[in-house]
C-alpha cells in the first residue's frame, strides 16, 4: 500500500475545467465521458497544496520572476530524474510547451520555410506551424503491426530534410499518441540526420518523467555536444503534477544564438514575467512530489496493465499499442470496422466517451482512437465495460 490514494474520485464539474465543463460548446451534448484531453483527475498531496496555500495566504500577487530556489528545484530534478546538469542561464520560462513551440517556429524559420514532425503527433505541431505560414513535411511513424510498435522510417526522415530544404524538426519525446519512448540509437540516427543537415531540433519532452519499467528516456540535451549546439529541450511540470492550469514551462536552450532568437522572439510576443502560482507550484513539485509521482505512476501501470488484460479477455479485435511511456493509450480498432464514421458511432454515441480520435491526428490513423488512463481505476473500467457493450452491439 502506498502512502497516496489515486482511486479517490474527485467531482471535476463547474470548475471550468476543459476536459469536463465545455462539453456542450465542444460537442454540443452533455453525457459524455470524458477522457480526452492531456490532463489527470488527480489532486496533489498535502504537502504541495499547503505551499500553493502558504502563498496564497500571504495576499499580495504581483509581478514574479524566478530566483535561485525556482532553479534550483528545476535543475535538482533533472539531475536526480534524468541525470541532466540544467545550466540556470540556458533557462527560459514560458507558460507553456505549445506557446514555446510556436515562440521556437518564429525564432528559427521564416514564413514559407518548412518543419518537420512526425505523424501521427500532438496536433498543435502542425496546427503551430501552418498557422505561422510555415509549411509542415510529414515523417509518417510506421506501425510495425507484428512488433506491434511504431517505428521511424529514417530514409524518408533524411529525403523530406533533403527535398524540402527542412530548418527545423520538432520531435516528440516521447511520443504522444503512439507512446513510443525513442531509444538512444533511434534518436542518434535522428539528430545525425539533422547534424548534416543543419536542422535545429525543438525535443517536446513534456512526457518524459511517464516512462514505464523497461524503458529509459534519453534527453536531446544527453547526445552530445554537436546536438547541444543546435538543440531546443521543452520540459515542464504541467503533465507530471497536473498544473496545466498554472501555466509554468521551461524552455532549455544551451546555445547561446538560438537561445536569444528564441528570447527575441518571446520578447516580441510580450511575455515577461510569469505565473507566480505556477511558480511557487514548481518549486514545491520538484522538490517535494517524488514519492507521489512514483506511486502514480505505478498506478498508472496498473490502470495500462488493467486495459490489457481487459482487451485479451473480453475484446481481442482490439489491440492495444503497448505503451513505453506516457498516460496517453493507442488503441487499434480496425478490426472493428474499416469505417471511422462507425467508429465515431461505436465510441461516441453508444459508448458514451469522449477520446481524441484518431482521425484528428491524421487520416492514415481514422481507425485508432487515444485514451486518456489517468483517471481513477473505477473510471477506467466503466469506460472499457462501454467500450465492450457498444462494440458487441454493433
Ligand atoms: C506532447 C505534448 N506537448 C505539449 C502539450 C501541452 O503543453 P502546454 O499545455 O504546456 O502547452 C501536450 C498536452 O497534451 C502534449 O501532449
Amino acid at each position: 500500500m502506498g502512502k497516496y490514494n489515486f482511486d479517490k474520485i474527485i467531482d471535476r464539474h463547474g470548475t471550468s475545467s476543459l476536459k469536463y465543463d465545455f462539453q456542450k460548446e465542444r460537442r454540443g451534448r452533455e453525457d459524455l465521458l470524458p477522457l480526452w484531453v492531456a490532463d489527470m483527475d488527480f489532486a496533489l498531496p498535502e504537502e504541495i497544496l499547503e505551499d500553493i496555500h502558504k502563498r496564497v495566504d500571504h495576499g499580495i500577487f504581483g509581478y514574479t520572476d524566478p530566483k535561485d530556489d525556482y532553479f534550483d528545484a528545476l535543475k535538482g530534478w533533472y539531475k536526480r530524474r534524468q541525470n541532466l546538469d540544467i545550466a540556470k542561464e540556458s533557462v527560459t520560462v514560458t507558460p507553456g510547451i505549445v506557446y514555446a513551440i510556436a515562440v521556437a517556429v518564429r525564432a528559427y524559420t521564416k514564413e514559407g520555410d518548412t518543419v518537420i514532425i512526425q505523424e501521427p503527433v500532438y496536433y498543435p505541431f502542425r496546427e503551430t506551424i501552418e498557422l505561422n505560414k510555415r509549411k509542415a513535411v510529414n515523417n509518417q511513424l510506421v506501425y510495425n503491426k507484428d512488433k506491434n510498435k511504431y517505428e521511424i522510417d529514417f530514409q524518408d526522415f533524411e529525403k523530406k530534410i533533403i527535398d524540402n530544404n527542412v530548418k527545423l524538426f520538432l520531435l516528440c519525446s516521447p511520443h504522444n499518441p503512439v507512446g513510443r519512448v525513442w531509444t538512444k540509437e533511434e534518436l542518434t540516427r535522428l539528430t545525425d540526420i539533422c547534424i548534416k543537415h543543419d536542422v535545429i531540433i525543438f525535443a517536446d519532452e513534456i512526457h518524459s518523467d511517464f516512462i514505464y519499467e523497461g524503458y529509459e528516456h534519453t534527453p536531446l540535451l544527453s547526445l552530445g555536444e554537436e546536438v547541444v549546439k543546435r538543440a531546443v529541450m521543452g520540459v515542464s511540470p504541467s503533465k507530471t503534477f497536473n498544473i496545466a492550469g498554472l501555466q509554468v514551462a521551461n524552455v532549455i536552450i544551451p546555445n547561446e544564438e538560438l537561445r536569444r532568437k528564441f528570447r527575441f522572439q518571446n520578447d516580441a510576443a510580450g511575455y515577461s514575467q510569469g505565473s507566480l502560482l505556477g511558480m511557487t507550484a514548481l518549486i514545491s513539485c520538484y522538490n517535494k512530489g517524488e514519492q507521489w509521482f512514483d506511486e502514480l505512476k505505478e498506478y498508472l501501470s496498473g490502470n495500462i496493465d488493467y486495459i490489457r488484460n481487459f482487451l485479451k479477455e473480453n475484446l481481442p479485435e482490439v489491440t492495444l499499442i503497448e505503451p513505453e511511456g506516457t498516460y496517453l493509450i493507442w488503441l487499434d480498432f480496425s478490426a472493428v470496422t474499416e469505417d471511422y464514421k462507425q467508429l465515431k458511432k461505436v465510441i461516441v454515441d453508444d459508448a458514451k466517451l469522449w477520446l481524441d480520435p484518431g482521425i484528428i491526428f491524421g487520416r492514415e490513423t481514422a481507425l485508432f482512437e487515444r485514451i486518456n488512463v489517468a483517471c481513477p481505476r473505477a473510471i477506467l473500467e466503466l469506460a472499457m465495460n462501454r467500450i465492450l457493450a457498444a462494440v458487441k452491439q454493433n
